[in-house]
Order: structure tokens, then sequence, then C-alpha cells
């Protein structure tokens, strides 16, 4: 293997003897199966690296997002992301739901996380991930039919308070933000029309996960959980 890996360079010898170093070093990794092809789409690997050029950690994650978003584009209503960050999932959004007659409306604070409370754990501090609302509009500036709601969630949500949806992302890392997104747009989804939490499952947002799991506990929709750290639900 080590021949093969080091001196031939075959692919599959060095994956191979990748996952032997890292069972080694890291045994709490579990490497996947090898050639998995969304990981050499080009378009997808450029569009990626507009946003993040440290790592690649968050990269099955914004896939999984823009594949699901291919379920929602015929569903009327509109779109929504509370937890925008630099726009990164809302230009992916945005990107899908362009050649419809939806508005993309962005929930958030633009001075980063609020105050995280116990349950949220000791990961997070307050102002993380604060950014310039101005950047977030250049990025996404190809897009005319974004709304931006600067400010605490849930004060701003009475601007759509009429509005009914076909996919709310919610990304705020934090548990009450996450409660009262969950709880303010459950009712105004239209039906086949998804919520997807972002961070669910991670050992630093426990107080996302633990709002879906609350919220849903008696309700008809199932949470599925993906094993990227996402959770999401098709209203019934
Ligand atoms: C993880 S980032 C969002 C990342 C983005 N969805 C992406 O994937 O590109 C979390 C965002 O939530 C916002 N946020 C957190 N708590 C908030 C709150 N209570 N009210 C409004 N915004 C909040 C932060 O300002 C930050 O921009």
């Amino acid at each position: 293997m080590f021949w093969d890996a080091l001196i031939r360079k075959d692919e599959f010898a060095r994956y191979q003897l990748s996952e032997k170093i890292v069972n080694f070093i890291y045994p709490g990794y579990i490497f996947s199966e090898y050639g998995r092809s969304y990981l050499k789409e080009k378009k997808f690997k450029n569009y990626y690296q507009r946003f993040e050029t440290n790592n690649w950690r968050s990269y099955d994650r914004k896939y999984f997002l823009d594949q699901l978003l291919k379920s929602v584009v015929d569903v009327s209503g509109d779109t929504a992301e509370c937890g925008v960050y630099m726009g990164a999932s809302s230009w992916l959004i945005c990107d899908r739901i362009q050649r419809g007659e939806k508005t993309h409306h962005i929930f958030d604070s633009f001075e980063g996380l609020s105050q995280p409370e116990d349950i949220d754990g000791d990961y997070w501090q307050e102002g993380d991930m604060s950014i310039d609302i101005g950047k977030v509009k250049e990025i996404l500036n190809s897009f005319d039919f974004v709304e931006y709601h600067k400010g605490w969630i849930p004060e701003r949500f009475i601007d759509v308070e009429d509005k009914k949806f076909c996919f709310v992302h919610v990304d705020v890392d934090l548990y009450e933000p996450t409660r009262d997104a969950i709880e303010f747009f459950y009712s105004r989804l239209n039906k086949n029309g998804i919520l997807l939490c972002d961070d669910y499952g991670f050992d630093s947002c426990p107080g996302a996960t633990r709002a879906m799991d609350e919220f849903f506990h008696n309700r008809q929709e199932h949470v599925i959980n993906v094993p990227t750290g996402q959770a999401f639900i098709i209203k019934r």
C-alpha cells in the first residue's frame, strides 16, 4: 500500500493510507466511502471557495442544502433564512429560486450571535460572526428579490407575518432564536414546504438540536436527522 500510495501515487491507495494514518491519530473520525463524485464537482467547489478558503468543513452541508432546495422550487411561497452571516447559504437559496416569483427574506442581527444561555454550552460567545450588512448586500447583489430584515430575532418577524413560505433555513446556532424562528415559521410553511435547521446534532450547538426536538415532539412531521449536521421537516 505504501508503494502504491507514495511512489505510484495511486489515488485509492492514497485514500486507504490516509484512512490508516487518521485512524491512528484520531480514531474518532470515521472515513466515508471512497470516490464520491459530489466532492469533485468543479462548479460547486468554486461556489464554496468564494465563501470559505480555509477548510471544507461545511461543504457537505452546503451541498445538501442546495439539493434539498430542488424539492421546493415548485411549492408556492417565499423563502427565508434566519442567520445569514456572509450570505453563503442565502446565495444558494437565491440561485435555486431565481426563475420563480419568490422573494427571499433575510433575518439577521448583523451584530453576530445573541447572548448564549446555559443550554447552549460554552462554545459560542456573544457577538461571534458579526458582519457588515453592506458586504452581504454586495455578495447577493445579482439577486433583486432579496429583502433584508435587520434586527434581533424575533423582532423583525412581524414584517412577514402575512406571508407564506416554501423553504426556511434556520441557522442561528443558539436555542432561543432557533426556537423563536421555528415557532414563527412553522404555521406559515405551505404544505410540502421544508424547514431546515443547521447545526442539528453538533456538540457545539446543543440548543439548536433541543429547539427542533422540543417543537416537533408532538407534531406529525418527523425530524429527519441527516449525517451532515442538519435536520429538516417536510410540512404535512
Ligand atoms: C452560523 S451563522 C449563519 C451562516 C449562514 N447561514 C451560512 O451558512 O452561510 C449565524 C448567524 O446568525 C446570526 N444570529 C445569531 N443569533 C441571532 C439572533 N438572536 N438574532 C439575529 N441574528 C442572530 C448571526 O449574526 C450570524 O450571522
